[in-house]
């Protein structure tokens, strides 16, 4: 192994910075040569590529996005695009490829690694927290401070006016970070789409916090939850069954990407960028490195990304009981 390339896909979180800062710095530790790829794999097709070494990556653990940019391409889909994006990494004999992102990453990086015979590396980049196999995928904790920062927020002006407050959190098909956001907050209900709960239950619900005493409301809901798809019919529902509430609706929505990573998220992204390296110096190949138990382990591709991720149901019980 002598010269690698890393690139970051799919949407962006804090700390991928971070990881590519780690990446390019293990490499440099071990004498390797180490090229960026902007764009991520459409970059990879269409020969973005820059040369980076320890000092083309200062300044960055702190900054969130991606430096290297990143991009959804459609081209990577494709045998003729993956051929012309390994032909630009023959071309400038880089052994080995890290890649940042998400699961549809993954599963890029998984058929391009099997089909071409080339090391892929994954580092999970989302703030979905949504890849089998660790338990914290990059800028994670990051997105869950910022909308806890904004529903304290909320929180203030809900109080003030008496009313209920929808505030709709991302997450894709995932409820990681309306639940946890929505114990942290303090939300009197969390609407996840791994667990449909109905209507019925959350007016019943809503009624019983305004009988016990509670003059205003918040409820976190996670995009992609059964009910909450239509967050303004959503509100209207609960406006017609309870008028002594006024409704207001936040879609936090990209705010919760950007920002400047947390502690958390840096020494994540450090811990893992040096993994993926590490792991190419071993001879892996086809795995993300994830964290368990606070330990840096290797997870085949498959089953970062074919088992869906069990979410801690237990969260759902404490939820209910400090939501009291
Ligand atoms: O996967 C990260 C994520 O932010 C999801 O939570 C959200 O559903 C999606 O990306 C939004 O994608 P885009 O930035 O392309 O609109």
């Amino acid at each position: 192994l002598k010269t690698i390339a890393v690139l970051t896909s799919g949407g962006d979180s804090p700390g991928m910075n971070a990881a590519i800062r780690a990446v390019v710095r293990n490499a440099a530790y071990n004498n390797l040569d180490c090229f960026g790829i902007y764009r991520g794999y459409q970059g990879l097709i269409e020969n973005d590529f820059e040369k980076l070494g320890p000092r083309s990556v200062r300044n960055i653990i702190n900054r969130g996005g991606t430096f290297l940019k990143s991009a959804r391409s459609k081209d990577f889909r494709t045998k003729e695009g993956r051929q012309m994006a390994f032909d630009n990494l023959k071309a400038r004999n880089i052994d080995a490829l890290v890649v940042i992102g998400g699961d549809g990453s993954f599963t890029g990086a998984d058929i391009f690694s099997q089909e071409f015979d080339i090391p892929v590396i994954g580092i999970p980049g989302t703030i979905d927290n949504d890849i089998n196999g660790t338990d914290y995928t990059l800028g994670y904790d990051t997105a869950l401070n910022t909308v806890v920062d904004a529903i304290d927020k909320i929180r203030d002006t809900a109080s003030s006016h008496d009313r209920l407050f929808l505030v709709e959190v991302m997450g894709r098909d995932a409820g990681d970070i309306a639940l946890n956001s929505g114990i942290g907050a303090g939300a009197e209900e969390i609407l996840i789409p791994e667990e449909d709960l109905g209507i019925d239950r959350l007016l019943d619900s809503l009624h019983k916090s305004r009988k016990s005493g509670k003059t205003s409301s918040i409820v976190v809901v996670a995009e992609g939850d059964q009910i909450g798809k239509n967050i303004t019919k959503l509100a209207s529902d609960i406006e017609k069954d309870l008028p002594e509430y006024e409704i207001k609706v936040t879609v936090l929505g990209h705010i919760q990407r950007g920002g400047s990573p947390s502690c958390y998220d840096r020494v994540l992204a450090s811990r893992l960028g040096v993994g993926a390296v590490d792991a190419l110096l071993e001879g892996e190949s086809n795995i993300m490195v994830g964290i368990q138990n606070k330990k840096i382990v290797y997870v085949p591709f498959e089953t970062a990304i074919n088992i869906k991720k069990t979410l801690d149901f237990d969260l759902m019980r404490v939820a209910d009981i400090v939501s009291t």
